[in-house]
């Protein structure tokens, strides 16, 4: 039996096996009020159909201007979480976990009327100036992810995860490049950890099931001063001191530069095996890994404890039957016989 297909216990969390689906914005709200709709809930049964283990909603937004986008997600209303909590019942059905990815895009939130950040530096020239986040705004925000947080519990999410990574607000704050600011939000590392630390604390009190963060662990800009892998590596710990379940290891998207790194099959494993050297928790891996063999690999030598599939489900609804077959993992059941004959060539 294969590591990668084989059940495991992250920090409370029981998947049926380490195959995570990532979150993946679908901007698929047409009517642009957040809720989710046919296409999700088909989009998603797919893949719980499919066997994976846990599927992590979308990027899903904790107030409008949050979004990256007006088709994007949203959990701001009880509607849309009671919404949300009829998909979440399906998907149950279907076999698999299901957690949500909540965000908020700050200065890259494109389509928002008042773009709010922790300083006024716009992405780029195709986006608008934020305004600066003053203490009246970081007290609102903090309680919309603590209401969505709520909600997300009311609609049986299995687990949170925190957008903290690809330039969004929270990113915004962690990085000296996009926090200027002078209170007790800006300056050291610590202080800017405080809006992400704030939240989690805030949010562990509404929401008991596993709590994730995934992190950009690197900004890839050599034009300015970012947080280092080693700066990465002190969140992580205050992030496990915290009580955060699981670490999600990303890279990029805080400034307009392209990865200065070669982008094969799991370019950014390295660095997931880097934070795991320095944590306790478990991490997940992401990036480029559509190679079950890659996969079990990763596993096999503990670089990282779940392996996320991206854009390889989107392409290949059976993903995971096909990593079975090549990794002759003969436990791993399709969804019924009727899934079983279809196996047949
Ligand atoms: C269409 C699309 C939408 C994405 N939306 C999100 C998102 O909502 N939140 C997020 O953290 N990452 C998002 N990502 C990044 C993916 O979660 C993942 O990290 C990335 O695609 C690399 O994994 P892969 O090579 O397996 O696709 C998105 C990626 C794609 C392709």
């Amino acid at each position: 039996m294969s590591l990668l297909l084989s059940p495991v216990d992250i920090a409370g969390l029981s998947l049926k096996n380490r195959v995570v689906m990532p979150p993946m914005c679908m901007y698929e709200v047409h009517q642009e009020d957040g809720l989710p709709t046919a296409f999700h809930k088909a989009h998603y049964g797919a893949r719980a159909i499919a066997g994976v283990g846990l599927i992590i909603q979308e990027a899903t937004a904790i107030e409008p201007d949050g979004r990256l986008t007006n088709k994007d997600l949203g959990i701001w209303t009880d509607a849309q979480g009671h919404s949300m909590s009829q998909m979440v019942a399906d998907l149950h059905v279907l076999g698999a976990q299901v957690g949500i990815q909540l965000g908020h895009g700050g200065r890259k939130s494109i389509d928002a009327k008042d773009p709010i950040a922790p300083s006024a530096i716009a992405y780029s020239s195709d986006y608008k100036k934020p305004r600066e986040m003053t203490q009246a705004d970081i007290e609102r925000i903090k309680e919309a992810f603590v209401a969505a947080a709520r909600r997300a519990d009311k609609a049986g999410y299995d687990m949170i995860e925190l957008h903290g990574a690809h330039g969004y607000l929270i990113n915004q704050f962690l990085e000296p490049q996009t926090n200027h600011r002078s209170d007790s939000y800006g300056g050291t590392l610590e202080n800017r950890f405080r809006f992400l630390k704030e939240i989690i604390e805030s949010i562990k009190a509404v929401f008991s099931k596993p709590i994730w963060v995934r992190l950009s662990v690197t900004a890839y800009d050599e034009t300015g001063v970012q947080n280092t892998l080693e700066d990465y590596q002190q969140i992580g710990r205050w992030l496990e001191e915290l009580g955060v379940a699981c670490l999600d290891i990303s890279t990029g998207g805080l400034m307009d530069v392209r990865p200065n790194i070669p982008i094969h099959g799991g370019y950014q494993a390295p660095f997931t095996a880097k934070m795991k050297e320095s944590l306790n928790i478990p991490v997940t891996a992401v990036g480029l890994l559509n190679s079950p063999e890659l996969a079990e690999y990763l596993l096999q030598n503990q670089q990282a404890d779940l392996i996320q599939v991206g854009r390889g489900l989107i392409r290949n609804t059976n993903w995971l039957a096909e990593a079975a077959e090549m990794l002759r993992d003969h436990q791993f059941k399709v969804y019924n016989n009727s899934y079983q004959r279809g196996q047949v060539r």
